[in-house]
C-alpha cells in the first residue's frame, strides 16, 4: 500500500475537516489535522517519592484530565498517570527493586461504552476498574497485575518490581478484565526502562539522545475528544478491532522533533490497540536496530523498515549526522487489519527536523558490531511441545466474532501449566486471516521459525499439514521477545524457558479488542 500525501493531509495545511471512514461498518467522523505543528513531548523521568531502606518508592495517580493533543483542537479528556498520557518515564537499574503504588483516582463512570456481555465486565462489577501490568517484566504473580485483580476508584494497587533482567524497554498499562481496550484507549499506558552496566559500557546514545516514542492511533471528533466505535448491537457494543485515523506520538498528534546532526536511540513502542506498524523514514534513511522486547540483540541489524505489532518494542539508532537542515518524516504504510485489510492508513507518524546545532563538538556515541551475548535456545532443550491454535469463532447468528486461543475461554480450566525451570516449544498455529501479536507474561522467549500450512485442508479436516519449508527467525527477531507476531496461515514456533516464581499468569493476543473478548488464557507456572 502506498502513502498518499494528499490523503494524509499534508497538502491541505491548517484545515480541519470531517472525514468519514468507510472501512468500518459504523461511520465514524474524525477530524483531519495538520501534521508536524506540535513539538514532541518527551515523558519526564519520574523521581521516587521516597527511598526506604535503599528501595525507591513511587506513588503514581491514575486520573482523568484535559490534555492538549494538537494545536487546532481543544484539549481532549484523557486518562493518564500523574496528569499525563503516556505516563511519566520510570527508570530502574537491573537488580534494584522498586515499589510502585498505583492510586486509582479515576471517575466512577467510564467515558467509553462498556460491553457488559463480555466475561468479567458484567453489570455486576463496577464500570471503572484498573489493574496495572508491567509489560515485559519478570515478576511474581501477585505483582503482575492479573486481569481479575482490579481495583476501583479510591483504591490502590501495591506492586514490587524486582528488575532482575537485562536492560530493556518495558511499558506499564492497564489490564482490567473485559475493559482493557477502553482503558488503554483513554490513555492508561506509559514507558519503563531498565538499565544495566553491560549496556552502559557500550556507550550507545544516552540521556537526551535516548528517546521513548510511544505510538498510538486514535480518532478525534470536532471537539477534540476521543472517539471509539460501537458495534451494531447496542447491548453488545464490542468491535473486533480499532483503527484510528491519526497518530499520537507521546500523546501529541503527529509531532515534530528538533534533533541534532548526530545519533539518537529511539525506543519505538507500538501502544496501539490493534494496528500493526510498518515504519520508514522519508527521504530514505535506514535504522540500525539494536534491541527487541527483552533487551539488546547480539549485533545491530540494518533495517529500512520497522515492522512493529501492538506492544512490541524496537530500539533503533538513527544517525542524523551530515543531515543538517533536513526534515525526515516517519511514515507508516501497513494496511489494517494486517496484512490483508483495507482499513484507513494514517501515514504520517512524526517528523524529525535536523535543526539544532551539535551540543558537543562531535557525537561521542558508538554502535559496536557486537552488543551483548544472546545464547540461542536449542529445540532439544525443550521437554514439551504444545500446539495451540488461534481461532476465530462466530458467537452466534448476527453476533460479532470472538477469537480464542485453542478454543478455550478465559474462565475455562487451565490447560497451559509448564513446570518452572523447564523449556517448552509452543507452536502458535494461526487459522484466522489476520496477524495476531501473542504475548506471554513474566518470561521472555525466542522465535525458532515460522512455517506455512495448508489452510484449505485445515478447514476441511482440522489437520495441520505443512505447505512450505520453515523460515528461520530473521536476525532482528533472534533476540529475546515477549510478544511475537503470528502471521495468518502459519505456525509460529517459539521456545520458552519458563523460569521465575511459580504462580498464575496470562498469555494473550495483544490486539486489545481480541484480548477483551476471550483471546486470553491463564497459564500456571508449576513448581
Ligand atoms: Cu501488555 Cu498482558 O500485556
Ligand atoms: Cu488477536
Amino acid at each position: 500500500m502506498s502513502l498518499g500525501l494528499a490523503e494524509a493531509g499534508i497538502l491541505a495545511p491548517g484545515r480541519l475537516r470531517a472525514q468519514s471512514d468507510e472501512a468500518t461498518p459504523n461511520v465514524l467522523f474524525g477530524v483531519r489535522l495538520e501534521p508536524f505543528v506540535d513539538p514532541l513531548f518527551v515523558p519526564p523521568v519520574r523521581r521516587p517519592d521516597s527511598v526506604v531502606g535503599g528501595t525507591p518508592h513511587y506513588s503514581i495517580t491514575l486520573s482523568e484530565f484535559p490534555q492538549k493533543v494538537h494545536r487546532d483542537l481543544p484539549p481532549a479528556v484523557v486518562w493518564g498517570f500523574d496528569g499525563m498520557t503516556p505516563g511519566p518515564l520510570l527508570v530502574a537499574e537491573r537488580g534494584q527493586q522498586i515499589v510502585v503504588e498505583w492510586l486509582n483516582r479515576l471517575p466512577t463512570r467510564h467515558r467509553l461504552r462498556v460491553d457488559h456481555t463480555l466475561d468479567g465486565a458484567g453489570t455486576g462489577v463496577p464500570e471503572v476498574r484498573s489493574v496495572i501490568h508491567l509489560h515485559g517484566a519478570h515478576v511474581s504473580a501477585e505483582n503482575d497485575g492479573y486481569p481479575e485483580d482490579w481495583i476501583t476508584p479510591g483504591q490502590k494497587q501495591q506492586t514490587i518490581y524486582s528488575n532482575r533482567q537485562p536492560a530493556a524497554t518495558l511499558w506499564y498499562h492497564d489490564h482490567a478484565m473485559g475493559i482493557t481496550r477502553l482503558n488503554a484507549m483513554m490513555g492508561l499506558a506509559g514507558p519503563y526502562l531498565i538499565h544495566d552496566p553491560e549496556e552502559d559500557r557500550l556507550n550507545l546514545p544516552s540521556g537526551a539522545y535516548d528517546v521513548p516514542l510511544v505510538i498510538q492511533d486514535r480518532i478525534f471528533d470536532g471537539r477534540g475528544q476521543i472517539v471509539y466505535p460501537v458495534g451494531a448491537d447496542p447491548e453488545a457494543p464490542w468491535v473486533p478491532e480499532f483503527f484510528g485515523t491519526q497518530f499520537l506520538v507521546n500523546g501529541r498528534v503527529s509531532p515534530y522533533f528538533n534533533v541534532e546532526p548526530r545519533r539518537y536511540r529511539f525506543r519505538f513502542l507500538n501502544a496501539s490497540n490493534s494496528r500493526v506498524l510498518q515504519l520508514s523514514l522519508v527521504p530514505e534513511q535506514g535504522f540500525l536496530q539494536i534491541a527487541s522486547d527483552g533487551g539488546l540483540l547480539r549485533e545491530p541489524v540494518k533495517r529500512g523498515e520497522l515492522w512493529i505489532a501492538p506492544s512490541e518494542r524496537i530500539d533503533a539508532v538513527v544517525d542524523f549526522g551530515g543531515r543538517e537542515g533536513r526534515r525526515l518524516m516517519l511514515v507508516n504504510h501497513a494496511p489494517a487489519p494486517y496484512p490483508t485489510g483495507g482499513g484507513p492508513v494514517p501515514g504520517l507518524v512524526m517528523e524529525f527536523r535536523v535543526a539544532s546545532p551539535l551540543r558537543e563538538t562531535a557525537d561521542p556515541s558508538r554502535i559496536p558490531d557486537q552488543l551483548v551475548q544472546v545464547p540461542r535456545l536449542q529445540e532439544k532443550q525443550a521437554v514439551k511441545t504444545r500446539r495451540l491454535l488461534l481461532l476465530e469463532q462466530m458467537a452466534g447468528k448476527g453476533l460479532p466474532h470472538r477469537l480464542t486461543l485453542d478454543g478455550h475461554r478465559f474462565m475455562d480450566p487451565v490447560t497451559e501449566d509448564p513446570v518452572n525451570g523447564t523449556v517448552e516449544i509452543w507452536e502458535l498455529v494461526n487459522t484466522t486471516i489476520d496477524a495476531h501479536p501473542i504475548h506471554l507474561h513474566t518470561i521472555h522467549f525466542q522465535l525458532l521459525e515460522r512455517r506455512a500450512f495448508d489452510v484449505r485442508r485445515y478447514k476441511a479436516t482440522s489437520e495441520v499439514v505443512w505447505s512450505r519449508p520453515a523460515i528461520a527467525a530473521a536476525p532482528e527477531e533472534r533476540g529475546w521477545k515477549d510478544t511475537i507476531i503470528c502471521p495468518p496461515g502459519q505456525a509460529t514456533r517459539i521456545i520458552i524457558p519458563f523460569r521465575g516464581e511459580p504462580g498464575r499468569f496470562v498469555w494473550h493476543c495483544h490486539m486489545l479488542e481480541h484480548e477483551d473478548n476471550e483471546m486470553m488464557r491463564p497459564f500456571v507456572l508449576r513448581s
